[in-house]
């Protein structure tokens, strides 16, 4: 059943054209009509009455999409965006894209064909997703992750400035050969953290990239410790793969801090009461979900807002992991 982003794709606009050109509205320029009406004669496109008449009656639900459900950071951020969502009348429906490009497009397509009154999301990189939601009239918000395509009201931590503090501590510690274990290529918040990784380095960068996930840490520690030329400190782009990248130096007998430092994106709970305590770079992450809640609310109201970017600022918390002795 051919949908309206599909005629909109076929005629070359916005999904927000063809419903304007459906609904009779005479602001459309005669050749973007056109191209309309042909497309929906060509894809046997029909309008859903019953889903056109709900869009204008909108839910109060909103569908909050994040990336691993299974990642702890996640827990107060998604806490944070909900007290202001009940606060201001909306309920919040939890969707899990696993790292998952095409389960994020599940999502999305569910969320606009539900008639949710907005969307907030940390984007798993779906450029598809992104473009269904920039077409739709839907408000949106972007989270912890910038959307691979186009503007929308986003909030994130300055990744750069806490990747680059991170590096620059451990070579103020007096590391000299220091890598990144950092996430997928095309994800904001990995290629950000490595970006200031390689700005504060005076060496040549030594990467690897991996999935976010605690193996995926681990199999990237192994790697550096298996390499030619083994690193003598690590900073990691996220929290569960900081967790993989300590239990394989702990299996391989690794000493921290004295043979390797360490340093890992995302406060975890647990940082200072292993010994060594963990140096972390930690995420205001209540505040990012509060934040990225007002901004939806705010979108709501006013739909012709030019969109905003709010950047909260990470903070290095230096432990013993990183102290490397003298
Ligand atoms: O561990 C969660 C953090 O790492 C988030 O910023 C998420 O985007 C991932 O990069």
């Amino acid at each position: 059943m051919p949908t309206i982003y599909d005629v909109a794709r076929e005629a070359g606009v916005s999904a927000a054209t063809v419903s304007r050109v459906l609904n009779g509205r005479r602001t459309v320029d005669p050749e973007m009509v056109a191209r309309v009406l042909t497309a929906v004669r060509e894809l046997g496109y029909r309008p859903n009455a019953v889903a056109r008449n709900l869009r204008r009656s909108r839910t109060t639900l909103w569908a909050v999409i994040i990336s691993d459900i299974g990642n702890p950071f996640f827990t107060a951020t998604v806490r944070g965006i909900e007290d202001v969502a009940r606060q201001a009348g909306y309920s919040v429906v939890l969707c899990n894209s696993d790292e998952d490009p095409v389960k994020e497009e599940t999502y999305v397509t569910a969320a606009l064909s539900e008639q949710m009154a907005g969307v907030i999301i940390s984007s798993s990189g779906s450029v598809k997703a992104a473009r269904n939601l920039l077409d739709s009239p839907v408000p949106v918000v972007a989270i912890d992750r910038q959307l691979p395509r186009g503007a929308v009201d986003t909030v994130v931590v300055d990744n750069e400035a806490g990747a680059r503090a991170a590096t620059r501590h451990l070579q103020e510690a007096g590391y000299t050969k220091i890598a990144c274990i950092t996430g997928p290529e095309g994800v904001s918040t990995a290629d950000l953290r490595l970006r200031g990784y390689t700005e504060a380095l005076s060496a040549e960068p030594v990467v690897v990239r991996a999935d976010f996930r605690e193996k995926g840490g681990y199999d990237a520690m192994a790697s550096l410790l298996s390499s030619g030329s083994r690193p003598d400190a690590v900073f990691v782009a996220n929290n569960l793969m900081t967790v993989g990248a300590l239990r394989c130096l702990t299996d391989r007998g690794v000493e921290v801090p004295a043979e390797m430092g360490l340093v890992g994106f995302d406060e975890i709970p647990w940082a200072d009461l292993v010994r060594p305590s963990l140096t972390t770079v930690a995420q205001p992450t209540y505040e990012l979900g509060r934040m990225a809640a007002r901004l939806l609310v705010d979108r709501i109201a006013t739909p012709s807002a030019q969109p905003a970017t709010v950047v909260l600022p990470a903070e290095l918390l230096p432990r013993q992991s990183s102290a490397r002795p003298r």
